[in-house]
């Protein structure tokens, strides 16, 4: 169900995209690890033959660079065929501190980087000639209220946008584009908004959970299924992985 492209994971040092990446190692895949620790990603690649990984440290909060990623990519690795984008970051601040400075520092690695990626590998020159299959990570925080949420959230709900139409596009090249709309997964990034919690709203959030937190592996798992061509007929979706949140009763 593999080809022999390469699958590109952004944010592969720490949380979801390191799952993704120990998931993926059982199976005869070929993987671009990226992200700015570079021992970190040096633990990860260990999972790996030599044959089948690369290390890429980059900083993905600089859209403009990623032309030079990719240029890298073909370098060092060569034809992709899949690409999952972990990278990203939660701020927490109220919407009186959300100046445009802040806003353009989040969105562009949450968002612009994200796009940039999906468009500098859709490229004749990198894509697998089988095509290739992209996933960008949403959040919840898109669709219901939290306080401080806002800027993350518009971030995230600006790739949701972004997906159905650039999928259309896309699919006259093969290439499919999926987004996951995430509920609260126990990472570094969730644990450091959950440590500012007191105990009773720590018991709240962890209530409104039915199936309780996600953790890494059950996001890679699913990401593993749209990498690998088993889901060939998939494409244009956002899918929400919450444990029940978004449909528990009241
Ligand atoms: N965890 C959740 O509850 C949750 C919920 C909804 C959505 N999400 C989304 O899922 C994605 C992954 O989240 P996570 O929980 O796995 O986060 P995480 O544990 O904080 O990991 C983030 C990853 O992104 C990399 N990264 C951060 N800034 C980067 C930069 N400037 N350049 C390159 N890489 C960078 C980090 O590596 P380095 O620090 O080594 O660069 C790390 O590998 C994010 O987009 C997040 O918004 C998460």
């Amino acid at each position: 169900m593999w080809n022999d492209g390469w699958i590109v994971i952004a944010g592969a040092s720490r949380g979801i995209g390191r799952a993704v990446a120990h998931r993926l190692s059982c199976d005869d895949v070929r993987v671009v690890l990226s992200a700015r620790d570079e021992k970190a990603l040096e633990e990860v690649a260990a999972l790996y033959p030599p044959e089948r990984q690369r290390t890429i440290p980059w900083d993905f909060s600089v859209p403009e660079s990623l032309e030079e990623y990719a240029k890298l990519v073909a370098e060092k690795a060569g034809p992709v065929s899949g690409m999952v984008y972990c990278a990203g970051k939660q701020k927490t601040l109220p919407v009186n501190l959300s100046k445009p400075a802040v806003a353009r520092d989040i969105f562009d690695l949450n968002t612009f980087s994200a796009i940039e990626l999906v468009r500098v590998l859709s490229k004749k020159n990198l894509l697998h000639a089988g095509g290739a299959s992209y996933i960008l990570l949403s959040s919840l925080s898109a669709h219901e209220g939290a306080l401080g949420k806002a800027l993350y959230a518009a971030s995230k709900a600006a790739l949701e946008g972004f997906i159905p139409a650039a999928a259309a596009e896309l699919a006259q090249k093969r290439i499919r584009l999926n987004a996951l709309v995430l509920g609260v997964v126990r990472t570094d990034m969730s644990l450091e908004f959950m440590d500012k919690m007191t105990a009773e709203q720590r018991t709240l959030m962890e209530a409104g959970y039915p199936l309780g937190l996600g953790a890494p592996g059950d996001v890679a798992s699913f990401i593993r299924y749209l990498l690998s061509d088993e889901s060939r007929w998939i494409t244009g979706q956002p899918f929400v992985l919450d444990g029940g949140r978004s449909v528990r009763g009241v």
